[in-house]
């Protein structure tokens, strides 16, 4: 998909699609849009009072032109409350104008950006949602199905009027890039379990790295053991895909700051001898989110350049109940020392990152993110679309949820109970693998707590919002790519 500025009048435009943005009870045709409705004869306007068009969000009217401007068809799109109307509002109309061109099978679209005249709104910020909105919108995966014979949209170009172009051109590559670090997250965490393995997982690791010219460490079983890694290992032992611990690192010449990114790399989560139910066990190919979270920032890294070293490591194994699996009762010990009794294999997340937070303190980073989907309490919680956030520097939560807010990934905080520290302990080691009912995320957190060795950390459970069968947004059904962009948002103001 090309992205491209336009600068002229729509009306004269030979295109497949002019896309018409409309707030609900908004009067008048903005400028440009009047101009297409004048060459219509006033079409557009009686039409709107006709069929009582009233802009309500993701509305859409098309109209066929019948060759009376060299445009094809008009679209016009409900935008809902202008006072509503919010930067991510701005991107998932992009979405929705992707899908809409879609199901009319146009090639190529010309569209104003959609809340232009607004006042305090920087256009940058506009090309940039909407270069995301566009990308994201039109992700698919159908690796494995049947070619269809259909007409893709090649060309959307955005009218932007009297401003200035390589500003905005920067823009649309920022936010493109964004994008399709998302979508290489996206490609990834759909890939099944037969398919993404720890092995594979490290081979698309070093992919990256030769890619971009980056460092990319991957220890096999042996080397693992040797560092101490027996958490990591307990979880890994039941399967016959052996594990492969992951480090990327991407190192600027001019860094002057290093940060350590942690994902969850369960290929695939049965629950172990714990064996999950099968409706819960569906859909855990998705566990390896988080790690596939680091490793579509890390592929963007050497194309955006931020100023800061980055560690991507991922503790890779798949969890599976065996006659070499891991038992509930089991005592093992974590790289940093720590011993863990194992009472629910099911909890294996919090495990295998027990060592790879050990392993990436020890690198001494001036901070760490892990990203994980690791409890379903959290989903409970805060529901299937917000993340949580959690860690041990408010000052470094609060920073991180303001960037988040700016790419419109939802998460929000979670505390740690200092009077729920308790429910980790056990009688025979030095922490137990689970909690109770209660709080179950926060305990979660609590147990990585453990493992981060006073290093500035926050800690994102993305068990919602990693994977919805349900489109919503600019999520199409699938991997949502959750964290990749705020991640990379974040890196750059570094
Ligand atoms: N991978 C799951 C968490 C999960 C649940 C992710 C639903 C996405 C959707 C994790 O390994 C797990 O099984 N957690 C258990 C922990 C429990 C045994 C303490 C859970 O949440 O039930
Ligand atoms: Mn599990
Ligand atoms: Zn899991």
């Amino acid at each position: 998909m090309r992205i491209t500025q336009f600068q002229g009048d729509m009306s004269r435009a030979k295109t497949d699609l002019i896309v018409i943005g409309m707030f609900e009870g908004q009067k008048r045709l903005q400028r440009a849009a009047a101009k297409v409705n004048a060459a219509l004869r006033g079409g557009i306007q009686r039409l709107i009072q006709e069929v009582k068009f009233e802009g309500r969000r993701d509305k859409i009217l098309m109209i066929h032109t019948l060759g009376r401007i060299p445009a094809k068809q008009v679209c016009l799109l409900g935008l809902g409350k202008e006072e509503e109307f919010t930067l991510d509002r701005h991107r998932r109309a992009f979405a929705r104008i992707v899908q809409a061109a879609r199901e009319v099978q146009a090639r190529q679209l010309i569209t104003p950006l959609l809340a232009e005249g607004k006042r305090g709104r920087a256009t940058a910020d506009l090309c940039r949602s909407a270069a995301e909105g566009i990308h994201l919108g039109a992700y698919r995966f159908q690796k494995y199905l049947k070619k269809e014979e259909t007409t893709d949209l090649r060309q959307v170009s955005l009218l932007v009027e009297g401003s200035s172009i390589s500003g905005l051109a920067a823009a649309i590559r920022t936010g493109t890039l964004a994008a399709e670090a998302t979508n290489y997250t996206r490609d990834l965490v759909n890939e099944p379990g037969n398919v993404i393995t720890p092995i594979t997982l490290a081979a698309t690791a070093r992919k990256i790295a030769r890619q971009g010219g980056m460092r990319c460490k991957v220890l096999s079983e042996k080397e693992i053991a040797k560092l101490g890694m027996g958490a990591y290992l307990g979880v890994a032992q039941g399967s016959t895909n052996p594990p492969r611990f992951i480090h990327l690192t991407y190192r600027p010449r001019n860094a002057k700051k290093s940060i350590a990114l942690i994902g969850k790399g369960i290929t695939f989560d049965s629950g172990g001898l714990s064996l999950k139910p099968s409706e819960a066990m569906a859909t855990m190919k998705m566990d390896k989110s988080g790690a596939c979270t680091v490793l579509g920032v890390m592929q963007a890294l050497p194309k955006l350049k931020p100023k800061v070293a980055v560690h991507g490591i991922i503790a890779a194994a798949e969890n599976m109940p065996s006659g070499t699996a891991q038992r509930p009762d089991d005592i093992v010990r974590a790289m940093n020392g720590k011993t863990i009794e194992v009472l629910n294999t099911d909890a294996e997340g919090r495990l295998t990152l027990a060592d790879a937070l050990s392993y990436a303190a020890r690198l001494k980073p001036d901070c760490m993110i892990d990203l994980a989907t690791l409890t379903g309490a959290c989903v409970v919680a805060l529901g299937e679309y917000t993340a949580g956030v959690m860690g041990n520097d408010s000052t470094f939560i609060d920073d991180f949820l303001k960037t988040a807010e700016k790419t419109g990934e939802l998460m929000w905080p979670l505390p740690f109970d200092e009077n729920m520290q308790e429910k980790l302990k056990s009688k025979v080691a030095d922490l137990k693998n689970i909690g109770n009912r209660w709080g179950g995320a926060i305990t979660a957190g609590m147990f990585l707590r453990e493992f981060v060795d006073e290093i500035s950390w926050i800690h994102i459970d993305i068990a919602g919002p990693a994977f919805s069968e349900k489109p919503w947004g600019y999520n199409t059904g699938g991997a949502t790519g959750i964290g990749v962009r705020t991640v990379l948002q974040y890196l750059s103001t570094l």
